[in-house]
């Protein structure tokens, strides 16, 4: 299936790695132009370097932080005007009891999980209006719909950037820009690599076993991890023209883990 968005520009915003690579590499396949943004610069740069060989689309990575004013400010100048717009970062620290998460813990992560996506949609939403095309998908976390003590810090700001993007949503999709979120459960990233490899190592077992006993623990129904890359699919399916009826919606991506009957 043709997703109709060759040559449409296209932001991802914590590209080089996890399920915001998946969707660089997705979009990419479609033809779609990207500008990516990551902290780390060499990941970043081998990151765009394979997905531009390997699609033959034009990637411009962009080493910034976008949950600064500056770092926000070099990704709009390299892609002033974008048609689609992907927003993700790295999963905030798993929390113990509620009550030892601090309020600098709250803030710090407020900027990175809530406030930079609302400032970007804010800086380029209204273009996509003037221009009568736009997608935004912001990958949050299951977490928002399942709270869980030891997601205190992903869920609730995530949560709350649902809310904003529903509101959002209403408010422009007469303008076909719609806005989306995806909410993802566990998946093989690079974040999950580095801790379930650096809990193995701690625990005198391999990664494979600590993935296993998260499984069972919390019994995901299809008794595995899921694939970033698939997840960059079905983004790339919400930046789809095909997509210019479907708005405010939360996709859950998690191996059946909370599924209920609606
Ligand atoms: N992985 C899972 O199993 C899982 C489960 C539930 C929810 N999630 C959610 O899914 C999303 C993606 O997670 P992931 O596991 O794919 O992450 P990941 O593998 O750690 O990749 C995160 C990407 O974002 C970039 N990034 C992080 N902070 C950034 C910043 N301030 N500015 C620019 N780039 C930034 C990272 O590069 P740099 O570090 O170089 O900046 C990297 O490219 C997160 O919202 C997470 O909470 C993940």
């Amino acid at each position: 299936m043709d997703l109709g968005i060759r040559g449409r520009r296209a932001i991802v915003n914590g590209g080089s790695a996890g399920m915001g690579r998946g969707s660089v590499l997705a979009l990419a396949q479609e033809g779609a132009e990207l500008y990516v943004s990551a902290r780390g610069e060499e990941r970043l740069l081998r990151t765009c370097e394979e997905i531009a060989l390997e699609t033959g689309a034009s990637v411009t990575p962009i080493v910034a932080d976008h949950s600064t004013d500056e770092g926000r400010e070099k990704i709009l100048a390299a892609c002033p005007e974008p048609d689609i717009l992907v927003g993700t970062c790295s999963p905030p620290p798993f929390t113990g009891d509620y009550k030892t998460v601090s309020n600098k813990d709250w803030l710090d992560n407020l900027e990175v999980t809530l406030l930079s996506p609302v400032q970007f949609m804010k800086a380029v939403i209204p273009g996509m209006v003037d221009r009568g095309w736009g997608r935004v998908v912001n990958i949050g976390t299951g977490a928002a719909k399942f709270p869980a003590q030891v997601r205190i810090l992903s869920g609730p700001p995530r949560a709350a950037l649902v809310n904003y993007s529903v509101a959002v949503a209403k408010a422009v999709a007469r303008h076909n820009v719609m806005v989306n979120n995806i909410l993802p459960g566990m998946h093989h990233t690079a974040s999950i690599h580095d801790s379930y490899t650096a809990l193995a190592a701690a625990n005198g077992t391999t990664y494979e076993q600590e993935i296993q006993k998260f499984i069972d623990e919390w019994k995901i129904p299809a008794n595995r991890f899921g694939d970033p890359d698939h997840v960059g699919a079905f983004v790339a399916l919400f930046c789809s023209e095909q997509s210019d009826f479907v708005t405010g919606q939360s996709l859950v991506i998690d191996g059946g883990l909370t599924n209920a009957t609606f």
